[in-house]
C-alpha cells in the first residue's frame, strides 16, 4: 500500500531479511542494513530463491546512526523493526552500535533519535517510514518503549499516519512470562505497535495535524 514496484525499499536493520525476502515477492528493490555481519549473511542467503525479479535487494553491514552511501531524500519506503531495547541481544554485548546492547532506556532513546533524524534524511519527502515495536515489563509494571519511540520520531520531524496493533499470541517468551504474570497479577503483553510515519513535503504546511505532531516541551 505504501509502494509501487521498482520503488527503492530501505531496512535499515535487517535481521534475518524478511523485508527484503517480500520486496522480492512483491518485485520491488530494497537494502538491508545490519551492524551484525552473520545477520547481512542470514539475509542474504534468505534471498538466494527462484522468483523472477528485475528489481535487486542485498544486504550490507552498516550503522543505521549513519549511512553515508545513501544520498538524501532518495528512498521511497522505509520499513523496519528495531530491537525492544535490551530484550533480546542480538550480539552478546559483542558489538558496540548494536542498539540491543545499549546501556539502558536513556541511551537507547538517545541512538533511536539519532537513527530517526537519519531516516528522515534518506527519506523522499511524502513517503512513508513504518517502524515496528514492542514493550515490556520491569518490576511487574509496564514500560511504553513503543511510546517513547514514537515520540522521539515526532520529534525529528515526522508525522504519524497510523498506528497498527499487531496481535502476539503464542510468543515464545510467553511460558517464561506466565507464571510470574499469574503470581503477580499482571497481564501479558501481547501486542507490538506497528507506527506509520509519513515525512512532510517541504513546504507542507504541518500546523493543521496538531495532534499527530510532537508537543513535548
Ligand atoms: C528485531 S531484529 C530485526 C528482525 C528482522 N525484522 C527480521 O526479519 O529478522 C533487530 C536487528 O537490528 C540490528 N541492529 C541493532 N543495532 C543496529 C544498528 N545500530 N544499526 C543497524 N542494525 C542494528 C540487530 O543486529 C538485529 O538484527
Amino acid at each position: 500500500m505504501y509502494s509501487k514496484k521498482k520503488d527503492y525499499i530501505l531496512d535499515p536493520m535487517v535481521g534475518s531479511g524478511t523485508t527484503l525476502i517480500e520486496a522480492k515477492l512483491l518485485n520491488r528493490n530494497a537494502l538491508g542494513v545490519d551492524i551484525n555481519p552473520e545477520a547481512v549473511e542470514l539475509s542474504n542467503n534468505a534471498l538466494k530463491f527462484d522468483f523472477k525479479t528485475d528489481c535487486k535487494q542485498k544486504a550490507i553491514v552498516g550503522n543505521a546512526k549513519k549511512m553515508p552511501n545513501i544520498k538524501d531524500n532518495s528512498i521511497d519506503l522505509i520499513v523496519t523493526h528495531p530491537p525492544y531495547l535490551n530484550i533480546v541481544k542480538y550480539s552478546d554485548g559483542k558489538i558496540e552500535e548494536d542498539l540491543s546492547s545499549s546501556g539502558g532506556m536513556v541511551k537507547f532513546l538517545n541512538d533511536i533519535e539519532i537513527i530517526s533524524k537519519e531516516l528522515f534524511r534518506v527519506l523522499k519527502p511524502n513517503k512513508f517510514c513504518a517502524i515496528l515495536i514492542g514493550d515490556t515489563r520491569k518490576r511487574q509494571h509496564y514500560v511504553p518503549i513503543s511510546h517513547y519511540l514514537m515520540e522521539r520520531f515526532l520529534k525529528t520531524g515526522f508525522i504519524l499516519k497510523e498506528e497498527i496493533i499487531k496481535a502476539q499470541h503464542n510468543c515464545s517468551y510467553s511460558n517464561r512470562w506466565a507464571w510470574k504474570a499469574k503470581k503477580y497479577k499482571f497481564y501479558l503483553i501481547m501486542h507490538e505497535h506497528l507506527f506509520i510515519f509519513r515525512k512532510p513535503n517541504k513546504n507542507e504546511n504541518t500546523s493543521i495535524f496538531p495532534w499527530s505532531k510532537y508537543r513535548v516541551k
